[in-house]
């Protein structure tokens, strides 16, 4: 997905998490959005509009009859709250309070951002953010019903200490989980560049597990967000796409075929057995390097110290290249916490693909089981920055580098 300056609209509600709203809006500048705010009357209350106007560099919407609603300079320029429906990508509501999910639930258009909402066909996010017994109330879970069923996005609150003194749900979301749901409506949106039609691309996601007994298992952080997102994008610019999916938490990409499967050596099959088919192929699972060498067939007892055999897993990526057809690609992923570029580079070398993408994941934030990721695109005569971005601005990227590959377009070398 391409998400290069496209105006979105932050809309501020009156609650204590307004603040976390500038926060909301540097993220989606970091994903390549142009960010407009609008705020209530009851927002100010909270934070002034200043600070959004210095951080976006444009005029804060305050009123239905501001200076600049409906005329300007003499002249009528248009009515604003219809402007403001009528060019923004997305509407985007954090925090948002159980009073403004109740207009929009009944259609009172009483406010800018109120009528706002009645005027916009653009997909439309709220991020609630209440006292927990106010989240609870039947009425507020009404209208968010209703909402849901009008295909509003709601990125749920989560649980923790909230400003009333009381621990419980209400909590306004991750700002990053906030800008992940505006990547991901807006990703539905928009038209996609069709440059990987006719391909069909392999991808593998999640983490594997390997059992230890019928009830445990080892396994890792991956939680196959950057894998589905890499999935999506190629599907959205036309490519078959299969998955071959280690357990996740997520709904299957929209329009890929998802292979499930759990082990090391399930992944090993099924990817060999797709691949064939394959032109392009995207490593992005994090596949467990060690197996149990003899699984217990019940569960274990406690029983004192016990020592567990591994016994090291093949090495799929190595023998997806050797087994490759001419002219497919490989891409392989890399997840490093020390000396990332130098260990990318030695990867890149020994296994023998295309391109590696080479994650830091040393820190927090970014990376494994995160709504955002960073990280440096690979290719034996160059080295491509990845910025910090949500992951599915960061699979627009991958998938845009990977298409430059295929058509042969020089990358941009800075290595
Ligand atoms: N990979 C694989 N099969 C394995 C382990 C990893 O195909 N048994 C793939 C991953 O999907 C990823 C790439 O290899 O695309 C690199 O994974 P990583 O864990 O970073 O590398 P390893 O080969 O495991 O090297 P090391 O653990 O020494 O860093």
């Amino acid at each position: 997905m391409s998400a290069e300056k496209v105006k979105v609209t932050v809309a501020v509600t009156g609650g204590i998490a307004a603040y976390k709203a500038v926060e909301v809006v540097r993220q989606l500048q970091d994903a390549g959005f142009d960010p407009h705010v609008v705020m209530t009357r009851a927002a100010e209350e909270f934070v002034r509009p200043l600070t959004f106007s210095a951080i976006t560099g444009h005029k804060v919407i305050t009123s239905l009859w501001g200076e600049d609603a409906g005329a300007s300079g003499g002249e009528f320029s248009g009515i604003e709250h219809i402007d403001a429906a009528q060019t923004t990508a997305a509407l985007i509501v954090v925090p948002a309070t159980a009073g403004i999910l109740a207009k929009f639930a009944n259609g009172i258009a009483d406010d800018f951002l109120s009528t706002m909402y009645l005027a916009t066909n653009a997909p439309v996010i709220v991020a609630p953010a209440m006292n927990v017994v106010m989240w609870q109330h039947p009425a507020v879970q009404f209208n968010l019903a209703t909402l849901r069923a009008r295909g509003v996005r709601i990125v749920e609150p989560g649980a923790g200490y909230l400003a009333c003194g009381m621990v419980g749900g209400g909590r306004l979301a991750e700002e990053s989980s906030i800008v992940a749901a505006v990547a991901e409506a807006l990703s539905h949106s928009q038209p996609a560049a069709n440059d990987l039609a006719g391909e069909t691309v392999l991808v593998t996601a999640g983490g594997t597990r390997e059992p230890i007994d019928p009830v445990r298992f080892i396994g890792n952080r991956s939680s196959g967000k950057m894998g589905y997102a890499l999935a999506a994008d190629a599907a959205r610019r036309g490519a078959r796409v299969i998955v071959v999916s280690a357990p996740t938490a997520l709904k299957a990409p929209e329009g890929c075929k998802v292979v499930p499967v759990t082990t090391a050596e399930e992944m090993r099959a099924a990817t060999l057995e797709h691949l064939p088919e394959a032109s392009i192929v995207i490593m992005a699972a994090a596949v467990s390097d060690y197996r149990v060498a003899e699984v217990a067939p019940q569960k274990l007892k406690r029983n004192g110290a016990r020592t567990l055999k591994l016994e090291p897993t093949a090495d799929i990526l190595h023998e997806l290249v050797e087994r490759r057809r001419p002219g497919t690609l490989v891409v392989g992923f890399a997840a490093e916490t020390e000396d990332v570029l130098a260990n990318g580079r030695a990867k890149l070398a020994r296994k023998g693909v295309d391109a590696l993408v080479v994650n830091d994941v040393s820190g927090t934030g970014t990376g494994f089981d995160s709504d955002r990721n960073a990280g440096t695109f690979l290719t034996p005569d160059g080295a491509i920055d990845l910025p910090a971005s949500t992951k599915a601005v960061m699979a627009g990227r991958i998938v845009d580098r990977i298409v430059g590959l295929r058509t042969g377009s020089p990358q941009t070398s800075r290595a």
